[in-house]
């Protein structure tokens, strides 16, 4: 099962992929789970204890260098285009609590576009993940959808997407909605965050009528104090843990159709 985190911002991506990471795990599955935000915190929200010292694949020069043939960095060089990623997943991923954690990290983008090492690195690992790698897959992304080529979205068998109630966050679900149409990409499955009443849930409900919703969670206190502790809220908020261990069993019994 490989499933896509996506939203505006600050509507709760982190905290939902880690807390689905969990849950998925705890129920006995292997789940890689992936930071494709380049303002990656989800090692922090995972509960990772030494979360500031997770490196990013993208910070790994010399892996780069060996794995494109080039200096890492020069890019008037030739460099290969189909890096052997195979093995990284295993390789690069750190446990806790039964979820392994990669960091895709961010490159910089310069002139002409962005053909260099480091870049082309972490696509091809994207495509290995989304298309080949055997365990469940959870991708914490930012609000875009630019880690989803053409090629790769396809492997994605379900796009999540966080909103809160309010229009500025219906609004970004359609807009990504229409996007991962035109990449392909049409399971889209909507998680309602940060609910304080019923009317709340009415709202998202009204406003993205012809969506289907995965589920709802709860505005939470003891999620926030999960966060600032740098705890996974999966440890501290019961109640919240209780929606997405509902909505993990949904998606397994989604995916096995
Ligand atoms: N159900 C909830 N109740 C209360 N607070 C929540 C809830 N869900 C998330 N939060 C809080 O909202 C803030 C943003 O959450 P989070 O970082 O998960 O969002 P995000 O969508 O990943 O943000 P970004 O766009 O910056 O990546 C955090 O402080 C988090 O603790
Ligand atoms: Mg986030």
């Amino acid at each position: 099962m490989k499933i896509a985190v996506s939203g505006k911002g600050g509507v709760g991506k982190t905290t939902f992929s880690a807390m689905l990471a969990r849950s998925l795990a705890e129920k006995g599955l292997r789940v890689l789970a992936v930071d494709a935000d380049p303002d990656a915190n989800l090692g922090q929200a995972l509960g990772f204890p030494d979360y500031q010292k997770l490196v990013p694949v993208s910070d790994m020069k010399d892996l780069i260098a060996e794995r494109t043939n080039s200096d890492g960095e020069n890019w008037g060089t030739y460099f290969k285009l189909n890096p052997t990623v195979n093995d990284l997943p295993d390789k690069l991923s750190v446990e806790h609590h039964g979820v392994r954690l990669m960091v895709m990290g961010t490159v910089k983008k310069g002139g002409g576009g962005c053909i260099c090492p480091a870049s082309t690195m972490l696509k091809a690992l994207m495509a290995h993940l989304v298309l080949l790698h055997k365990e469940v897959l959870i991708l914490d992304m930012e609000a875009g959808l630019e880690h989803l080529g053409r090629g790769t979205s396809q492997g994605v068998d379900f796009l999540i997407v966080v909103v809160e109630p309010g229009r500025r966050s219906v609004d970004t679900a359609e807009h990504i909605r229409q996007l991962a149409g035109d990449l392909g990409l049409t399971k889209v499955l909507i998680v309602g965050n940060k609910i304080r009443s019923d009317k709340d849930e009415e709202y998202l409900k009204e406003t993205l009528k012809d969506f289907e919703f995965l589920g709802f969670m709860r505005y939470d206190e003891e999620i926030i104090e999960a966060d600032m502790e740098a705890k996974c809220p999966t440890d501290v908020a019961m109640n919240a843990k209780a929606s997405v261990t509902a909505m993990a069993d949904k998606l397994i019994a989604r995916s096995e159709k």
